[in-house]
């Protein structure tokens, strides 16, 4: 081990042994913290070509289980780095799997500020997030789509390599980025993966740049794993939609799916949709839009969803509105306290205020309140006067004053209109 460090220390490429010797070791706890922790330093400074990168990515995935999806037909994943109102994959997901995509996805939890897809489907009654590999897979052949959380030990390595990187300043970098969430959807085993990469005040990456060399690694990963890969690069410094908070967020998904909804939301949804379905099925980008939005708009996404909600268990008739959410403690108005154009919205501040409300954990261990989060009746772009309604907060009435002033402190409101956001700002495919 201390070799491999010293060649990356003197940035020479390491080999296809010395990388599977690193993540054997990582896996079975026989290399120590330490010795981990300075490869890791080295590969950030000194970075990985794109050979180590695939190498890495290939090693992890084989660390622990992997899926094996290959009887079912079409099978399509997608993934988000992340973000602030993100609901898509509740949209894009069934409408995926209406164009004829098996879709098995394994989501997961929100953490800090962000939110997470299981925290979503948990907050319909009912609804089983943790079901064996069995009934997933059986699921996914019978309905054609299974979103449930991760179950099994998907990429071992990664989960000690993303401890230890949280602690040791040593996150930030493409190769490790890309390899860490390309091992864990390799595994997952579908044949067709398209990632959405989010760039701003809500992601990881805070630049457009930034997200597309993130992106790049991560298709070319994918490919070189022999699977369809391609990436959206989207803005995340507004939040998705209008809605932040887990029932809030399902109610505004099945909204979208009902021909309603936000614009941004419905639009990025359908891009998703309709990549999965060009790719798995090698049709026109023009016929794949235009089937993505068809079935959007003729119903048969809607029922995807709710036949996935049923047969997880779940109350699907508050999908289609003939049942409602449970009602929150309280409800909290939020006024602009100066007139203007809304000239930017921090992402962070509104998932961590959706958090101060009970929508989201600050610990894993944390209980969530699924009625909790806002609904913004502002966004980035808009213009307000001095005591409009810029938000209403939900949730428990002694946890709403503290998310409030998190909430105000996201929002800069100047006299002159901002330049129009641009959602999509590359697609690589
Ligand atoms: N998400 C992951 O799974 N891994 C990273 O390194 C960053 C985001």
């Amino acid at each position: 081990m201390t070799e491999i460090i010293e060649k990356k220390r003197d940035k020479y490429a390491l080999s296809k042994k010395e990388i599977e010797f690193f993540v054997a070791g990582v896996t079975d706890r026989s290399i120590p913290d330490y010795q981990i922790s300075a490869l890791l330093m080295a590969i950030v400074l000194n970075g990985m070509n794109r050979q180590e990168t695939l190498l890495l990515t290939d090693a992890m995935a084989k660390s622990g289980d992997m899926l094996d999806l290959s009887a079912l037909p079409h099978t399509a994943d997608k993934h988000s780095t992340g973000g602030v109102g993100d609901k898509t994959s509740l949209i894009a997901v069934p409408a995926a799997a209406a164009l004829g995509c098996t879709v098995a996805k394994m989501s997961g939890r929100g953490l800090g500020f962000t939110g997470g897809t299981v925290d979503k489907l948990e907050a319909i009654a009912g609804y089983r997030t943790a079901v064996s590999a069995e009934e997933f897979k059986e699921t996914a052949k019978r309905q054609g789509i299974c979103i449930v959380g991760q179950s099994g030990d998907f990429a071992p390595a990664d989960k000690r390599l993303y401890a230890l990187r949280d602690v040791t300043a040593t996150v930030n970098s493409i190769p490790l980025i890309a390899s860490s969430i390309m091992s864990k959807k390799l595994a997952a085993g579908a044949e067709t993966i398209v990632l959405d990469v989010k760039y701003g005040s809500g992601a990881f990456m805070k630049t457009p740049e930034e997200a597309e060399s993130l992106a790049r690694e991560m298709v070319e990963i994918g490919r070189g794993a022999g699977r369809k890969t391609a990436a959206l690069i989207t803005d995340m410094n507004s939040p998705l939609g209008l809605a932040v908070g887990n029932a809030l967020e399902v109610t505004e998904a099945a909204n979208v799916l009902k021909g309603n909804g936000p614009e941004d939301l419905r639009r990025i949804s359908v891009l998703l949709a309709a990549r999965m379905y060009q790719l798995s099925f090698g049709v026109s980008e023009e016929e794949s839009l235009s089937a993505a939005e068809r079935v959007i708009s003729d119903g048969s996404a809607l029922k995807k969803l709710c036949g996935a909600v049923e047969a997880m268990g779940g109350d699907s008739k508050l999908i289609t509105g003939e049942h409602e959410f449970p009602a929150a403690g309280a409800r909290l108005e939020v006024y602009a306290e100066s007139g203007g154009y809304i000239t930017s919205v921090n992402c962070e501040n509104i998932g961590k205020a959706a958090s101060l409300t009970g929508a989201g954990r600050e610990r894993l261990e944390d209980r969530l309140d699924y009625s909790a989060g806002i609904i913004l009746n502002k966004k980035y772009g808009d213009y307000t006067e001095k005591g409009e309604r810029l938000a209403v907060l939900y949730g428990a009435k002694e946890r709403l004053r503290d998310a409030a002033q998190e909430l105000l402190s996201a929002f800069e409101i100047g006299a002159d209109k901002p330049p129009e956001s641009r959602l999509v700002y590359k697609i690589i495919c």
